[in-house]
């Protein structure tokens, strides 16, 4: 085997983000820029006494620009840097809960997961890299800080000589002296997903004429959505739509939210529309869940999990407890109090709930960024969240609408809704924040119409874990009637500054939880704007993106 020791010039911009180093194509195709950040990953990995010998890597991306290019990279440096085999997914593939799912399965030594998860690909679009650790979980701060100082320090990096690999061909290749095994991307996941929920009594919904759609926005879900829900679950050809993985996800922006998954909001809002519609983001990790005419909030989504848990063969004795992003909806928190079981607040970001997963203290986690997940990988999971609604309506025979109006009867509603203010100036974005902060002290006490302030900080979070604290997580205004305000700077992306003012009124009276967010939460937007500043200083009238 041919090592080249390659020296380079180190960058000081690769400070892995909430979900890893993700940065505009062009960035990672300036040279040595993707193998720098490689090297630092397995300088800071290696380092580790636990490496088993010839140790095992998992590899897989969603398929967007630089996929396969990068893939061959990496395993050129990984056979230098002394593994003794990769997993990769044929093509290149795995989705992030699917190389979560084989890191965990294979026990191996972490893997590299290729994706810049819901921002749009192609040439001009975005790229990303993160390690998952050998739990499956993306690395906690600690490993991250160490790559990042490690990425600024390098001098070289190394590689092997040696030429592509087929990626499309099943089987063991080799790599210098290393074993490339490519692995069907979708098997592994599939049989987990069937060890959970009960396909038996889908396959009946299904049969019976339930019938949905399902929105792969031409990122990674397609190969998956069409084994499990059109194959195994029996749903018709064409229920899954935009089904053919793109490099640059047909120019749209993979997110799975009301204004980018617009086919799917049209159809689902439409004449003759489906019981049933989901979508999930680039790299398969985000879901959205919809009724016929109805949206379902992704706090929603958890809450109603968390409650119905029970009726899918994985959770049918219960779950252990439940964990939340804190600018989530405090929806799940109702639930867990009911079932008598813990709810943790957490700060943004998948990562805080590995800890707890790995002590058994939650079986459930979510995010009002459109991530649902549990225990049985350590990332957030698309299918796994459409899945579990299609057993709960498989079990429960009502529409998803009647489900929601159920939920809201029992538990009470928190209204919820998400503005984006996206690409701001940063100056702007920060100048919104310090007002917000400025004000934070004066706050307490002050009545605003029918809300008062009954405190205000900037969120901090100690892991119960390992004791870990984190700062300066999102400033947050709690009212008396348990309604908050929260604003919070976007740590995903790539242009500008994306300021996030999260909102949430609750309402106990069934006879006025119906009816359109926005409308219920015009109170608390006015108080936003109000107390940030926020129309005066962007010069905007209105949020980029609202869900
Ligand atoms: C966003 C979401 C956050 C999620 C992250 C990765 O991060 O808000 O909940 O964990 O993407 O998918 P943000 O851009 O807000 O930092
Ligand atoms: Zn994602």
């Amino acid at each position: 085997m041919n090592i080249r020791t390659v020296a380079a010039t180190p960058f000081t911009d690769q400070k892995p983000g909430t979900s890893g180093l993700r940065k505009k194509v062009a960035v990672f195709r300036a040279a040595h820029y993707l193998e720098n950040f490689v090297q630092a990953v397995f300088d800071t990995i290696l380092e580790n006494a636990d490496i088993p010998a010839d140790a095992t890597l998992t590899l897989g991306g969603d398929g967007r620009y630089l996929n396969r290019e990068a893939i061959q990279v990496i395993l050129r440096m990984a056979a230098a840097n002394g593994f003794g085999k990769v997993l990769v997914g044929q093509g290149g593939i795995l989705s992030t809960p699917a190389a979560s799912c084989v890191i965990r399965k294979y026990r191996t030594f972490g893997g590299l997961i290729l994706s810049a998860s819901h921002n749009p690909g192609g040439p001009d679009g975005d790229f990303g890299i993160k390690y998952n650790t050998p739990n499956g979980g993306p690395a906690p701060e600690k490993v991250t800080d160490a790559i990042f100082a490690r990425s600024k320090a390098l001098a070289s990096y190394r590689i092997v000589d040696a030429d592509d690999i087929d990626l499309d061909r099943i089987g063991t290749q080799a790599v210098g002296d290393m074993a490339v095994e490519v692995i069907d991307p979708v098997a592994d996941y599939a049989e987990l997903m069937e060890s959970l929920f009960d396909f038996a009594a889908i396959r009946d919904l299904i049969a019976g004429g339930f019938r949905l759609c399902f929105d792969a926005m031409h990122a990674v879900t397609g190969p998956y959505a069409k084994e499990i829900i059109e194959r195994r679950l029996g749903a018709l050809a064409g229920t899954v739509i935009n089904g053919m993985p793109l490099e640059d996800f047909g120019g749209g922006h993979p997110d799975p939210n009301l204004t980018y998954a617009d086919q799917l909001v049209a159809t689902m809002y439409g004449k003759d529309a489906p019981d049933f519609g989901a979508a999930s983001d680039g790299d398969g990790d985000r879901n959205m869940i919809l009724g016929r005419g109805f949206f379902v909030t992704p706090s929603d989504s958890l809450a109603v999990i968390a409650a119905n848990a029970r009726l899918a063969p994985g959770y049918a004795k219960g779950i252990a407890g439940i964990a939340r992003s804190m600018p989530t909806s405090a929806a799940a928190d109702r639930v867990a109090q009911k079932l008598g079981v813990p709810c943790y607040e957490t700060p943004t970001g998948w990562k805080f709930f590995g800890n707890l997963m790995d002590a058994g203290k939650v079986t459930l986690c979510g995010e009002e960024s459109f991530g649902t997940g549990s225990s049985h990988v350590r990332e957030k999971d698309g299918l796994w969240a459409v899945l579990f609604w299609l057993d709960i309506l498989a079990k429960r025979r009502q529409s998803v609408e009647q489900i929601l109006e159920d939920h809201w009867a029992i538990f009470g509603r928190n209204v919820y809704s998400r503005h984006d203010h996206e690409a701001l100036p940063t100056a702007v974005a920060n100048g919104i924040i310090e007002q917000v902060r400025a004000a934070c002290a004066t706050l307490p006490g002050r009545a605003f119409g029918n809300y008062t302030v009954k405190a205000c900080d900037d969120f901090s979070y100690t892991d119960p874990v390992d004791g870990s604290v984190s700062t300066g997580q999102g400033l947050r205004i709690i009212f008396e009637d348990g309604s908050r305000i929260v604003f919070r700077l976007s740590g995903t992306g790539t242009e500008g500054a994306t300021l996030r003012v999260y909102l949430e009124a609750f309402e106990a009276d069934p006879a006025r939880q119906r009816g359109d967010a926005q409308l219920l939460l015009a109170g608390l937007i006015a108080i936003a704007d109000d107390i940030s500043g926020l129309k005066a200083r962007s010069g905007r009238e209105r949020p980029t993106v609202i869900t």
